[in-house]
């Protein structure tokens, strides 16, 4: 039990997917939920779900990349709560066909990227963060990648967004952890959402899943339950990090597999 009655969070992007999961862990956990989505339809549902079961919820349309509509959604926590105890900035997005190499990433995209993944979350952030001084503290948790950690064939606008995600949440807790916010970032590795399944053929899920350590594939909830865990007391000595919740992947030295393989050949 991670002891989240009482507490009010908001969380983007949450109408599928990661965003989803965690809104759900939250609730579970005894949260009151605000569920921001440009699929308003989606967060709706899902905030019927969390009441079905008892919980606290409500939804509101939200477009991250406009700074008005990310005001608006804090507002409309702390109106609909009375406070906001925890932000969980989930929104990112990625285009594989405008997201290429750096020669050819279109630099429209690049910037859009770069609002879409990265402003937004420091336009949460400093939303909410006044609200927390308030309130005596508070916590943020932004979604990051994989992706912010390593390089790649493509996806340089994405990657490189999340890099960013990962440093600002740095800077968010050197900066405001002496009116006890926390901040702190979720790297997920590949997660099993209806979106990857639904855009990643067969080979690539295969070919993803093959450099984990751990033999199986992660899913939706894994990353809701490390954003549960770092949004609630029990982590509140951990600011500024950013955990990786890959399954092992970056944690093995990539020559391993081709070790274990040459020592086989050698007896
Ligand atoms: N799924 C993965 O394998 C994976 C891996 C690493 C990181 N991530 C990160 O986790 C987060 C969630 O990913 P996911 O796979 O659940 O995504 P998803 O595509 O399944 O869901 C994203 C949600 O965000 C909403 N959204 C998108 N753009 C928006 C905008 N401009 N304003 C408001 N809402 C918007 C969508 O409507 C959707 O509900 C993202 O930040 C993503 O970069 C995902």
């Amino acid at each position: 039990m991670l002891g989240l009655e009482g507490k009010a969070a908001l969380v983007t992007g949450s109408a599928i997917g990661i965003g989803q999961s965690a809104a759900l862990t939250l609730a579970k956990e005894g949260a009151k939920v605000m569920l921001a989505d440009y699929n308003e339809a989606g967060a709706k549902e899902t905030a019927a779900m969390i009441e079905k079961e008892g919980g606290v919820a409500s939804a509101i349309f939200l477009d991250a990349n406009d700074e008005e509509s990310i005001r608006a959604a804090v507002k409309a926590t702390v109106d609909q709560f009375g406070t906001i105890d925890i932000l969980v900035n989930n929104v990112g997005v990625t285009i594989a066909s405008k997201d290429l190499d750096v020669l050819n990433v279109d630099l429209d995209y690049w910037d859009q990227t770069m609002k879409t993944n990265l402003k937004s979350v420091l336009i949460g952030s400093r939303e909410a963060i006044p609200y927390m001084q308030k309130n005596g503290g508070g916590s943020i948790v932004n979604t990051a990648s994989g992706s912010g950690m390593l390089g790649d064939i493509g996806r340089t606008a994405y990657g490189t967004s999340k890099a960013g995600v990962i440093n600002l949440t740095r800077y968010i807790a050197t900066q405001y952890g002496s009116a006890n916010i926390r901040c702190n970032t979720v790297s997920p590795g590949l997660i099993l959402t209806p979106t990857a399944k639904r855009d990643m053929t067969p080979e690539v899920l295969k070919i993803l899943g093959k450099f984990n350590a751990l033999p199986y594939q992660g899913e939706p909830e894994d990353i809701g339950n490390a954003i549960a865990f770092l949004a609630s007391d029990a982590s509140k000595f951990i600011t500024g990090q950013n955990i990786v919740v890959d399954g092992g992947l970056t944690t093995k030295n990539p020559s391993v597999d081709d070790m274990i393989e040459l020592m086989s050949k050698q007896g």
